[in-house]
């Protein structure tokens, strides 16, 4: 599915889509989304763009492209600077056989060496702009952004809007933050609503979208495609579920328990192969509990952070 092709936002399927996370949102744990809570679309990790090399993306990113046997629509995500290197990019990842590709411009930690990316092309709308229009003509698949409202000034968005229509980008998703303000304040979502009453572009809400009754109230706003979930979903993995059946009842004490222990043992498996060892596979997890804040158990997740080996991880993740 793509929100280009949802004819009425409205009806009772808007998309919910996993957002990218840099060093969490790896393909054993989009494989898990993916298995047991099924969102309509996931995204890769963000893959740096290299202006340096003639390899513009990695080989282990570009094998990213291909890894989940197409069962669910999965938007590679490229960030990076320069009409060059990012048209270079796009058209290897097509050949690696990506079907949607995405451009962040919201990163506000994305500056490379080499010069700004991610939320800091913001800042130049004109070159903006050229490189969208560049990409554009290189992209034959599905192209979207996922982007801030501006760079310091949230209204930015609205002459941003027109840039993103001009240029051709086929749908866009939103986290109603300036890129100054990094994770400070709250997603603004009277902004969300705004953008969505003009936008040309289907528009997918993201930001700060933690439990159902948020994200079900945010569903209420007219002309939205859909959700991203990121750190909401991290910690809750099965929010998806609820939000798709409009369950609002929060989790009794068992049911969480029961959640969170089949969720971080599921992953373990996958994470021992996919990260060579225990080592590298037990510190991959401990990253993850970081987004895992649940006063409840703060104790043993602590603990959990603190274990030396998985042995001791999983006994305490029985206890959990
Ligand atoms: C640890 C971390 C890594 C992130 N990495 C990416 C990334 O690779 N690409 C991207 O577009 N956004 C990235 N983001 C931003 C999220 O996709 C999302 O836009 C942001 O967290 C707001 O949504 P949330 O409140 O649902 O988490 C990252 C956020 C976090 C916390």
């Amino acid at each position: 599915m793509n929100p280009k092709d949802v004819k009425n936002p409205l009806d009772n399927k808007p998309l919910l889509m996993l957002a990218p996370m840099q060093g969490l949102t790896n393909r054993v744990l989009r494989q898990w989304f993916i298995d047991h809570v099924a969102p309509d679309m996931v995204f890769t990790e963000f893959m740096r763009v290299q202006t340096r090399s003639r390899k513009r993306v990695t080989k282990s990113d570009l094998s990213e492209v291909n890894s989940h046997n197409g069962q669910t629509p999965l938007v590679a995500q490229m960030i990076g600077h320069g009409e060059e290197p990012l048209c270079e990019a796009a058209e290897g990842l097509q050949l690696a056989g990506a079907q949607h590709l995405n451009l962040n411009l919201g990163c506000p930690y994305g500056r490379m060496l080499s010069g700004a990316t991610g939320g800091e092309l913001l800042r130049e709308p004109v070159k903006l702009a050229a490189l969208l229009r560049k990409l554009r003509t290189q992209i034959k698949v599905d192209f979207s952004i996922k982007c801030r409202a501006g760079y310091d000034d949230p209204r930015q968005i609205f002459e941003l809007l027109t840039i993103f229509a001009d240029c051709g980008v086929d749908w866009l998703i939103l986290h109603p933050r300036t890129v100054e303000q990094r994770y400070g304040g709250a997603a603004d979502h009277q902004l969300t609503a705004e953008v969505a009453a003009i936008s040309p572009l289907p528009l997918i809400a993201n930001g700060d979208i933690n439990d159902v009754e948020t994200g079900l109230e945010i569903l209420k706003i007219p002309g939205l495609s859909g959700l991203m979930l990121g750190r909401g979903a991290l910690a809750d993995p099965f929010l998806f579920k609820r939000l798709r059946e409009g369950e609002a009842q929060p989790l009794t004490d068992e049911e969480r328990s029961a959640q969170l222990q089949s969720y971080i043992a599921d992953l373990l498996p996958g994470y021992l192969d996919q990260f060579c060892g225990e080592r590298q596979a037990l510190m991959k997890l401990k990253d993850l509990l970081n987004f895992i804040p649940d006063p409840e158990r703060q104790r043993v997740l602590g603990k959990m952070k603190r274990a030396q080996s998985l042995e001791k991880f999983s006994a305490l993740l029985r206890g959990l």
